[in-house]
């Protein structure tokens, strides 16, 4: 296959820019025409490729872009998930060029999309391309896309859709390309995804802004409040304080630690790279077990009072918070919002009104690292990379992969091509060529295996 992807390399580069210059970011609302047309782009590379009852199912949200191919008798079928949205390009002014005019430099691509998703999930349809080219318009095996633009936004709609339609969506195994690689020379296949909950706190003092001369110091001040609140949701040593947020953790039992410790990690390479003096975390744990298997509670941005030029002097009356929490093991994001409202209502300093509201939510995941769908692609990464990939304990969520392996009982398998080091979410996203056109033959090998 190497050769054959050597061959098509170039056109496939082409049609990776294509999908990479639709700015398809599904949380912004003037942006929703661009997620459609991220959609129909997609759903007509779908056909173009031979793949059959192609469909973009609108929802209440972006549309889900479905595909199919089911003629390999008695073959099993892999369901392909990935996501066609993208998150906010802003700052805008970093950025070394436009995020939505891909270019190609040292052999990497630069563009919001690159690795998470767009360029991860092309690798599936550029495989099933060849697959079928090499093979009469044959699959080796029966295929299935379930491709969301919601993903970026917690997959609201997704959910209800696999719900409603498991029949449809019924397989063997379900394959994913959106998580990270340890390093360069050493692929992944992820094991387990933490969950989230994102929430934003509001906080008001007085009906109006005040003269801090006139009023300073006689009234509470809604920023002092915030900062008062949510300096109480941490205790010193880095644990959450807030009442029953660790129900339903592991205990990090010897061989759970054990685990999480053959992943290598680099303290001073990770220092150096980000230009900080110290980690930071929850005593008592390394940082594969911080950002792996711990939760966390992260205050994401804070805001009130004047930021303008220069000075304005007076006792802000209003102060926003956002902040997201990454859940593991069987902890439960509806009860632990329950927990923070809890939390935030004892504490909330007096002369503070809260209101509160959730944003999203995701429920943990883990998969067995030992079951055969999982173990097979592991074989096809160890031909084309020739290195056997490791199975870490992914920090991020993929909200849907939860709703897929409880709702449609297959594994899930979390193939990923990326680099955590590839600016994902951030200004200069990109993707390492190289693991473009090994990533397609690698899917290639795990398919006509599958076979
Ligand atoms: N592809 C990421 C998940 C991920 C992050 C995998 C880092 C591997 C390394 C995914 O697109 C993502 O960003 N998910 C969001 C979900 C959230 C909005 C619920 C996340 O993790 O923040
Ligand atoms: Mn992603
Ligand atoms: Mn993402």
């Amino acid at each position: 296959m190497k050769e054959q992807v050597q061959l098509h390399k170039d056109q496939f580069i082409d049609e990776l820019k294509q999908f990479l210059q639709i700015p398809s970011i599904s949380a912004l609302s003037e942006h929703k025409q661009d997620v459609q047309k991220a959609a129909k782009w997609l759903a007509n590379s779908l056909e173009k490729i031979g793949m059959e009852n192609v469909e973009v199912i609108e929802t209440d949200g972006h549309p889900i872009v479905y595909g199919d191919w089911l003629h390999a008798e008695g073959k099993p079928t892999v369901l392909v998930y990935g996501h066609y949205d993208v998150q906010p390009s802003d700052p805008l002014e970093l950025w070394e060029t436009p995020p939505f005019d891909p270019v190609v430099r040292d052999g990497k691509i630069f563009a919001r999309g690159a690795t998470d998703d767009k360029g991860q999930l092309m690798i599936h349809v550029k495989a099933a391309e060849l697959l079928m080219k090499e093979n009469n318009g044959k699959l080796p095996i029966n295929m299935k896309f379930c491709i969301e633009g919601e993903e970026e936004v917690a997959s609201p709609n997704l959910s209800p859709f696999i719900q409603n339609n498991k029949e449809k969506l019924s397989a063997d195994a379900v394959v994913v390309s959106d998580t990270s690689f340890i390093n360069k020379k050493q692929p992944a296949i992820c094991t387990s995804l933490r969950g989230a909950l994102a929430l934003e706190i509001k906080l008001k003092t007085a009906n109006t802004d005040l003269h801090s001369g006139s009023y300073g110091g006689g009234v509470p001040n809604a920023v002092h409040s915030i900062v008062r609140l949510l300096e109480s949701l941490h205790d010193e040593k880095g644990k959450v304080k807030v009442k029953g947020f660790y129900k339903g953790v592991p205990e990090p039992a010897g061989d759970l630690r054990k685990e999480v410790a053959e992943i290598p990690f680099d303290e001073e390479e990770m220092r150096n790279e980000l230009e900080i003096e110290e980690l930071y975390g929850e005593e008592g744990f390394t940082f594969n077990e911080r950002t792996g298997i711990r939760p966390t509670l992260e205050i994401n941005g804070v805001g009130g009072g004047f930021q303008g030029e220069g000075l304005k002097t007076i006792v802000p009356s209003e102060a926003v918070a956002k902040i997201s929490c990454r859940l593991v093991g069987e902890q439960d994001p509806s009860e632990v919002y329950d927990r923070i409202l809890e939390h935030v209502e004892k504490y909330k300093p007096s002369g503070s009104r809260v209101t509160i509201q959730k944003l999203i939510q995701a429920h943990p995941v883990s998969l067995d690292s030992k079951d055969p769908m999982i173990q097979k692609a592991a074989d096809a990464y160890e031909k084309v990379y020739g290195v056997r990939p490791l199975f870490p304990k992914e920090g991020g969520s993929i909200p849907i992969v939860e709703v897929f392996a409880r709702v449609l009982d297959a594994p899930v398998v979390l193939m990923g091509f990326g680099l955590n080091t590839e600016n994902l979410h951030a200004p200069n996203e990109h993707f390492h060529l190289e693991n473009f056109t090994k990533g397609i033959e690698t899917v290639c090998e795990y398919l006509s295996d599958l076979s």
